[in-house]
């Protein structure tokens, strides 16, 4: 499955290296700050008519329109056509495809494409993870030798206080802060060793989904802000990091600003 995955990932790649005057084809959904542009729209169709024409009574949960099939049960795909739309609209250069399946409501392969860079993150459950072609491992590092990369949680302004709380917490314990502006490639980043420590307050199942995976794979924690595990079915506040990390996180209180 992880090859099929793979394939129909990078078929799309293309849609954002060769989009055009985006400026044009973009609206805005749910509120001020949250976009979807045309491209959005048809990556999430490209990848919907692969997948669901090798596997036809899958699921398939997707970020754009009314593509909210239930997660839980069965073969799910979870799918974010552009994870860091913002970024690809102002040309910035961060955003990556994410696809996600699911088993009974348990992640088994995830894949995250940059298309900017040609990098392809991959995770089988049991298997490990990859970046391209080599395996790859979350670093040894803790909070004092490590990157922090914190999403903002943006279109939730209810949010904000413990967002920048937060964010002045992780600052004063680490080495420093990143923002992206891709939630799933924030992740990534965790795993192959470049960020040790990911958070933001809201985050939808296929901001995650696939990332969470290689997280895992790559000997990684993640889970919402309480420890709890994630749902693949609602929306949940996201912790992810080396071991060290994630646990330093608990054991100084920060989960309880
Ligand atoms: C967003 C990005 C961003 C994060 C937001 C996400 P989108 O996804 O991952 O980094 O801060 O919370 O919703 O809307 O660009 O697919
Ligand atoms: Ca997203
Ligand atoms: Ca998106």
């Amino acid at each position: 499955m992880l090859s099929y995955l793979v394939n129909a990932v990078r078929q799309c790649g293309p849609v954002l290296l060769e989009a055009e005057e985006i400026g044009r084809n973009v609206a805005e959904k749910d509120g001020p700050r949250n976009f979807v542009t045309a491209y959005d729209v048809k990556v999430q169709a490209m990848l919907r008519e692969q997948l669901l024409s090798r596997w036809p009574d899958a699921h398939f949960v997707g970020e754009e329109g009314d593509c909210q099939d239930d997660a839980r049960h069965g073969l799910a795909f979870i799918v974010d056509p552009i994870d860091g739309t913002t970024n690809f609209i102002k040309g910035y250069r961060a955003s990556a495809i994410s696809v996600a399946a699911a088993q009974d409501g348990q992640t088994i392969c995830g894949v995250v494409y940059d298309p900017y860079t040609d990098s392809l993150f991959t995770a089988e459950r049991g298997r490990g993870a990859w970046l391209n072609d080599r395996p790859i491992q979350v670093s040894k590092r803790g909070l004092a030798e490590g990157l922090v990369c914190l999403g903002t949680a943006l279109y939730y302004p209810e949010e904000r206080d413990r967002t920048f709380a937060l964010a002045r917490a992780l600052f004063d314990a680490s080495l420093d802060l990143r923002r992206s502006g891709s939630a799933a490639l924030d992740l990534c980043y965790v795993a192959c060793g470049r960020a040790e420590l990911m958070t933001e307050a809201r985050l939808c199942p296929w901001d995650y989904a696939a990332a969470g995976l290689i997280v895992t794979e790559a000997g990684g924690c993640i889970s919402d802000l309480s420890g709890q595990p994630l749902p693949l079915d609602r929306k949940s506040s996201v912790l992810a990091g080396t071991p060290r990390a994630y646990c330093e996180f608990f054991q100084k209180g920060m989960d309880r600003l």
